[in-house]
């Protein structure tokens, strides 16, 4: 978590980081702050608790003139969010300011050592205690700070993403990355460098992202160097930026979470996009395509993701389990990182995450690896950590998602697993023609039916005023909804802060029922499926016990609009797609619920976008 900026050139260093940082402040908004060369010579530091509007204005009446700078947004991990935890960290004599996105395990073990050698402490932080060891050695040793950086990082163990500036070498910056990502932005005399390509996207589109174990060397008027830990020299592979400015703005909606919700129908398609081809009766998957052997030979597929990709996970059991006739396990990563798991040869292992740099879904990644098991990426953020790591992948296209909530990403997520279900059921026989093409027809409309169900939005907005100031809701659901019915929650508890649990219906019974009364709302996800009798059924359970009922049906449904007290009615589809038709509603009552509560629905609480740590 967190988000590092730094410019080096002639442009208004103030104002390229701090838009940086907003840019950057979905990865963390604990505290933000500021390193600045002044002219005269020294490194100004500002820095604040809270979120980067506070830093600016904190720095209002400041004198900010600068060449080069770094910055940063913090998710806090070691010590409380505070004015003294906040980044950037000075080393003792002030010689040098380091920014740090990561962490780093052995700090302590560090920290002790430099106390021994006189060093003196102001804040909690890890990144303090790297700042002091680069400028222990630098001063010990008698070298250059390229060096010092180099050695300290062999000290250290953790990830990180940093940047550092030493006072008396103002036209350097030095850049690592272990674990945490970093990408280096090459403009005309100038360099930007920031934890993603958004800080500097209108600047340049030429980019470098740096690999494990790679140092930059960013000096004014030099060429970009970069160096391994061996102090070998490294390639350097620029990459054309695909990302527009217009994808990182609100474009007249209140707030990002919104505009993504709304997104959906071009998202989608954009997804879809040369994937379901031949008028939907042929599906286009290249990770498939280029890898035939391994998908007609899997004995087993292993899904591992975090949060809401753990959700598309689950879908995409059911999906691969229905259409591919494969045996699916999906298992959160970080679970399964320390649970000893049992991967062959014969497995493929499924990584998902929006990011691409989740800490425990990588750390799955590379035990799959090493057993031997071909990986396989689903992913959002092109060049990010997760599609480079991984033997294949396919990208879901849906644009930067700003919003801390996963909404659009969840979305392509499931569109993407179902159309690799339908590709590996396509290779292996295990569908017919028919359905196939059935299926893939009503896939090219699901951006129009998506569009459909926006058209809710004034209805869930007068709905989640009933429901602002209940404490618990439960969310219900079966087959494929039942991974809705836990998206659902997850959605409602992140930005509104009510407790919210999903459940598969029919487990009710074993327990949850207990709390059924007349405040805690059931949200039940009913579409027309092969369980929907079933689901009826459950619905009577909870109406029974005075519950409140909220029913997601499809348009013409009857029996269950009788037993609900409220409805709301989306187009019918292929049962495999319905997740995608009934989440949206959902995300929309979860939206509205906390906007009415008055909760920053971008940025909730205690919450950061990218979870690059443990
Ligand atoms: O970037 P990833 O998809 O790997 O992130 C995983 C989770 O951190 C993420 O989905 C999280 O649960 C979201 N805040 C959910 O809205």
């Amino acid at each position: 978590m967190c988000g590092i900026v730094g410019y080096l050139g002639d442009g208004n260093v103030y104002d390229i980081l701090i838009k940086g940082l907003h840019r950057l402040e979905y990865r963390g908004y604990d505290s933000a702050g500021v390193a600045l060369v002044g002219n005269d010579g020294k490194i100004n530091i500002f820095k604040t608790k809270g979120k980067v509007s506070n830093l600016e204005a904190f720095c209002a009446d400041k004198n900010l003139e600068s060449k080069v700078g770094i910055a940063h947004t913090r998710w806090a991990t070691h010590g409380e969010p505070s004015d003294t935890n906040a980044h950037p960290h000075f080393s003792e004599d002030g010689n040098i300011a380091i920014v740090h996105n990561g962490t780093i395990e052995n700090y302590k073990l560090l920290k002790d050592a430099l106390e021994q050698h006189g060093c003196k402490f102001h804040s909690e932080t890890d990144t303090e205690v790297l700042a002091q060891l680069i400028e222990y050695i630098r001063v010990t040793n008698n070298c250059s700070l390229l060096s010092a950086v180099r050695q300290a990082l062999h000290q250290v163990v953790g990830a990180y993403a940093i940047a550092v500036l030493e006072k008396n070498n103002p036209d350097t910056i030095i850049a690592a990355r272990q674990s945490s990502p970093l990408v280096i932005g090459i403009g005309e005399n100038e360099y930007f460098l920031a934890s993603d390509a958004s800080p500097f996207v209108e600047y340049t589109k030429s980019c470098v992202y740096l690999k494990d174990g790679e140092i930059a060397e960013i000096r004014r008027g030099e060429p970009l160097k970069i160096t391994n830990l061996a102090n070998e020299e490294a390639e350097i592979d620029v990459t054309k930026l695909e990302m527009s400015i217009s994808q990182l703005e609100k474009g007249g909606y209140p707030h990002f979470m919104l505009k993504e919700i709304f997104e959906q129908p071009s998202t989608l398609r954009d997804c879809i996009r040369g994937r379901v081809v031949a008028d939907g009766t042929h599906i286009n998957i290249n990770g498939v395509n280029d890898n035939k052997e391994v998908f007609l030979n899997a004995k087993r597929i292993v899904i591992v993701a975090c949060g809401t990709s753990w959700h598309a996970g689950l879908l995409g059991k059911y999906l691969l389990q229905d259409m591919c006739r494969i045996p699916v396990v999906v298992e959160y990563a970080s679970e399964f990182r320390y649970s000893n798991p049992v991967i062959t040869p014969d497995d493929v292992v499924i990584a998902i995450s929006q990011s691409g740099e989740t800490a425990d879904t990588l750390a799955a990644i590379q035990i799959a690896k090493k057993a031997g098991a071909f990986v396989f990426g689903i992913s959002n953020v092109v060049g990010s950590s997760i599609p480079r790591e991984t033997y294949s992948g396919c990208y879901i296209h849906v644009g930067p998602e700003i919003g801390v909530a996963s909404t659009k990403a969840f979305t392509g997520q499931v569109m993407v697993l179902t159309l690799l279900s339908l590709a590996i059921a396509q290779l292996r026989g295990t569908m017919d023609e028919e359905t196939i093409a059935k299926v893939g027809k009503s896939i090219l409309k699901i951006p129009s039916y998506v569009k459909k169900v926006l058209k809710l939005n004034e209805q869930i907005e007068r709905l989640s005023l009933i429901f602002t100031y209940a404490r618990n809701f439960l969310y219900l659901g079966r087959g494929y909804s039942y991974p809705v019915a836990l998206e659902g929650a997850l959605k409602l508890k992140e930005i509104s802060y009510i407790h919210a649990e999903g459940y598969p219906a029919a487990e009710m019974k074993h327990g949850p029922i207990a709390l059924i009364d007349q405040e805690m709302p059931t949200v039940i996800i009913a579409p027309q499926d092969h369980l929907y009798d079933k689901i009826v059924s459950n619905v009577q359970q909870v109406k029974a016990r005075g519950g409140k009922i909220v029913a997601i049906v499809n348009e013409g449904d009857t029996v269950i609009r009788n037993l609900a007290d409220h409805v709301l009615e989306v187009p019918e589809m292929p049962e495999c797609l319905t997740p995608i038709i009934t989440s949206i509603p959902l995300q929309l009552l979860s939206y509205y619920i906390a906007i009415n509560k008055g909760k920053d629905v971008d940025m909730p609480r205690n919450l950061a976008k990218s979870v690059t740590v443990e």
